[in-house]
Formats: C-alpha cells, structure tokens, sequence
C-alpha cells in the first residue's frame, strides 16, 4: 500500500511525547513490511542539529501555494530515519517552524498544522505520489480528511481512491480555535461541512472535523477506544465518537525493537537480557551516581519519565511515597518538565529526601533510557492514559510498572499474583493517594523475594509489545478503510 503519514512530531529530530515515537516506529515498519510509506513532518528549528543532513528534493526547493488569504511558500527536505531506510520529507518553512518549542502558543499555531496539512497533499501532488491512505495524527492534521475531501477529490490523477485514516493519540488536546479563523483552513467555501452549532458558537475543532470525515478513526489502545465513548471519557466529542462506532477502534501502540532494547542500548551502562538480568544491577548503581543518590542493593529505585502535566496524576507521588521514603524502604528519580505544580513538588520531595529522591528538570533521552534501566520499579499513576508508551518500555527493561488502571496502561499491565506467580506489575484503580500507597506496598512485599521478583521481572520481559507485533492491525485498517 502507499502511505502518507503525517505528523506534528517524530523521534528523534522533535520530540515532545509518544506522538514522536509513534511516528517514527510505525511508518518505519511499516517500510520494513515493504509498504510504499512518506513521512510528512515541520523542519523544526530543533530538528536542525549540526549532526543532521537534510537533503533538498528536486524541484520542490519553493513551492508555492495559497491557503485561504495566505501564499505558503515551502520547500521539501529530506532525511533519512536512523537504524532505517526509512526516508522523512521535512516541510522547510522557516516562517512558521523556524521557533524556539515544537508547540507554541502564537497566535498563528492553528496555521502552522493547516499549512502542515496542506504542503504534505501538495508534496503528494509534485512527488507523483498517490497514496492510498492519508494517515493523520491528532489535531494537528485532523483537517487533512476534510481538505482530501473539499479540496483535492478534483485531483482524481493524484488521489483516485485516497482514504483517510485518523489517529487520536489524546482526545485532552482537540485544537479548538475560533471561528475567525475559517479563512485561515482554506476551507472557508466549505464552511457548510464544519459542525454547524459549533461554527455558529464561534469556534472551530479540528480533532471533531477530523472525526467527522476520516474514513476510519483510531485511538491507541482498546481500553481508551471505550473510554472516550462515554461521556466521562470522551465529553463533549463521545457521541461523535458513539456515532461512528463501527469506525471507531482501539489499536494498542507498538514500540520500537531497536529503540528500546536493553541488550543493544547504547545509552546505558552496561547491556542485558533476560538471561543476564544481573547486568541490570550496574545499571541501579550508574543511575544512582548520575542522579547524586547513594546506593544500596537492598532498596528499590522508583523512576518516573514523564511530561509533567494533569494527565499524569503525578500530585498523587509525593503524599502516596511519603511514608516509604521516610522509613528508608525506597529511592525516587523523577525526570521531566511541565507545569510549575508539579516541577515544584518534585524539588520539594527532593529537598525533604536528598538521600532518597533526585529530580532532574528537563529532556533528556539518555537519562530516560537510564531510568528504564536502572531503576527497579516505573511509576505511572495516570489520570488518563490514551496508550502510554513508558510501561511497556519498562516491561522489556525488566523494571517493574506499578501503574493505574485506565487506558493503554490497563491493557499492558497485568497484576501480579504472588500466588501463582502470573502477572508484569500493580495495578491500582481508584485515583488515590492511598490506592496508590497501597500498590507500592504491595510491590514492596514482594521485593525482598528474590524468587519471587525476579519471576514478575522476566514475566514482563517476555511481553511483546513490539510493533512487529501491532503492524498487521494497521495493515488490515487500512485495507478494510480502502474498501469503505
Ligand atoms: P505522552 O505521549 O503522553 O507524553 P507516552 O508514555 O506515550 O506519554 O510517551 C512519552 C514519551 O516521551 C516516552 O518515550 C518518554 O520516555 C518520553 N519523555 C517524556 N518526558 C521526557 C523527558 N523529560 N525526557 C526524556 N524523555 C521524555
Ligand atoms: C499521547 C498519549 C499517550 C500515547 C501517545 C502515543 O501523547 O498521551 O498515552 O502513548 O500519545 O500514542
């Protein structure tokens, strides 16, 4: 099949979340299985390392093109996705990439995705490519099975039989903007197939126009795909969602092989499998003395990588952990950023336990990598949870994750009973401190069982989450979105 794939973010050239890894892992097997894949993606100014070469394409160094009141004016580079021949056709547009984040909050940022949009079908168009399926990611691009519709179904050379695919990696960022902004989609002889009531309360949603018109819409885990189709869940899109059922699946996400393998890591210390699982023990110790804490093999680790916002339900460590710490039975070390709240209740833990807990601000691939190998336990007591990638990361590092009931963390982790020694980790339901307490200690029974623990460790490492694993559920999406 030919696919375009277009998205807001892709590892490791802009990464903000699991969006990027998603990305990046899933065209690029895709490819491998021998699928015709184009990977549309903004030339950030962070994507522009030294290391990077980005290779012009022929002819499509300016192409010029009006959106609405707008002449986007664009070239197209290429780069080739490391460990892969997968090639990523970049959208050079320094006007509107060429900033400081991936996401911003300028007054041009619903333009920034349209134009995204629009420069992909128009590369499609130039490159002689004509994809089967336009692939689109969250509401950055959710206007791409619109614009495929009102736009671009004169192109019957280009795209005869184009169908679009929609994924929702989060249903908490919808792109909602104000119905000024019409113009600015290039849509507005469309306005007829906006949501009426919407349009007339004055807003746009992209992630519902999306939902309105992609053939099929796929969210990252089956649990998800139910939760958000209940009001609880879903708000004000669930009935949305409730009406287009029969289109609407849950596919768990994949993850990398090559990524995030513990036996080929070169970001960690020292390398390890199942067989070798002691080899995780140099990795405790090397992550300890990056982050500052004294070890001990007789106390495990916690970590947590996270983007710190509510989503995470991370409010809920310091209050859950107090007890644990204070009595000296755990260590915490906690990579990430976001809002003040939560940087600053790290720094708080951190300064009440500077034995036990270290807080690094920021991003950082290699520490996260470190913290999947060197820590004992993998903390993620999400609100809500689309898929998650870390747990299953975890999983194959053999750290175990002690996660909340909901979403793609419901569908990876399985409790572990010590009786019959089944299960990858501890689950916890209720959104609590104490329910969460309550998990660790469970965990923290089981630690000092050497036996014991290491069964629940080589039980999660012989998950496979891969997306070797996952492909053929997006390749058989895609031929049943090609037969609607
Ligand atoms: P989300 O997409 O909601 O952030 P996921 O679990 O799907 O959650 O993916 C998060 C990804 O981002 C993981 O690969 C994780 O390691 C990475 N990540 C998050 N915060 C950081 C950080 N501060 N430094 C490095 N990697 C991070
Ligand atoms: C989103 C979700 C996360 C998911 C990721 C990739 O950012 O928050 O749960 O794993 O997208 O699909």
């Amino acid at each position: 099949m030919k696919i375009a794939f277009v998205t807001a973010e892709i590892t490791p050239f802009a990464k903000v979340g699991g969006l990027a890894d998603v990305s990046a892992a899933l065209p690029a097997e895709l490819h491998r299985r021998g699928h015709e894949v184009r990977v549309f993606a903004p030339l950030y100014r962070r994507a522009r390392t030294p290391d990077r070469v980005f290779t012009p394409v022929d002819d499509l160094d300016r192409v010029e093109i009006k959106v609405g009141p707008h002449t986007l004016i664009f070239g197209v580079k290429t780069a080739t996705l490391p460990k892969s021949s997968l090639v990523v056709h970049f959208i050079d547009c320094p006007g509107l990439y060429d900033r400081d984040g991936v996401y911003t909050e300028d007054p041009d940022e619903h333009f920034r995705y349209v134009a995204l949009c629009y420069a992909a079908l128009s590369a499609c168009q130039h490159l002689g490519f004509s994809p089967d399926i336009v692939h689109a990611n969250d509401w950055q691009t959710a206007l791409l099975p619109l614009i495929l519709k009102a736009r671009l179904s004169w192109d019957k050379n280009r795209f005869p039989n184009t169908r679009s695919v929609l994924t929702i990696h989060n249903l908490a960022h919808q792109g909602v903007f104000g119905a000024e902004t019409l113009a600015d989609t290039g849509l507005q002889d469309s306005a007829h197939l906006f949501h009426q009531d919407q349009l007339n309360a004055g807003v746009i949603n992209y992630m519902l126009t999306g939902i309105m018109y992609a053939t099929a819409v796929t969210t990252v885990s089956p649990t998800y795909a139910r939760e958000i189709q209940t009001d609880l869940g879903g708000g004000m899109l669930a009935p949305f969602l409730r009406a287009r059922r029969s289109t609407v699946v849950g596919i768990l996400n994949g993850i990398s092989a090559d990524e995030w393998n513990p036996e080929t890591d070169g970001d960690i210390k020292k390398q390890y499998s199942a067989a070798s699982l002691e080899g995780k023990e140099a990795n405790k110790r090397d992550l300890l003395t990056q982050m500052g804490l004294p070890y001990s093999a007789d106390v495990p680790v916690a970590g947590i990588v996270s983007r710190l916002t509510w989503q995470k339900g991370l409010e809920l460590v310091p209050g859950a952990l107090m007890p644990f710490l204070a009595a000296g039975r755990l260590q915490l070390v906690v990579l990430g950023s976001g809002a003040d709240l939560y940087e600053g209740q790290f720094m708080e833990l951190q300064r009440r336990f500077p034995k036990q807990v270290s807080f690094y601000r920021g991003f950082s691939n290699k520490l996260a990598h470190m913290i999947e190998a060197g820590a004992d336990l993998f903390l993620m007591p999400s609100r809500f949870e689309p898929c998650g990638l870390n747990q299953m990361y975890s999983l194959r590092y053999g750290t175990v994750p002690i996660v909340r009931k909901t979403g793609g963390l419901a569908d990876t982790v399985q409790p572990f009973n010590s009786v019959t020694g089944a299960g990858t980790g501890f689950v916890f339901d209720l959104l609590s401190e104490s329910s969460l307490a309550a998990a660790v200690n469970r965990a923290l029974q089981v630690w000092p069982h050497r036996t014991a623990w290491r069964r629940l460790q080589l039980n999660g490492m012989a998950q496979d989450y891969t997306w070797a694993r996952q492909v053929s559920v997006y390749e058989e999406l895609y031929r049943r979105a090609l037969t609607l």
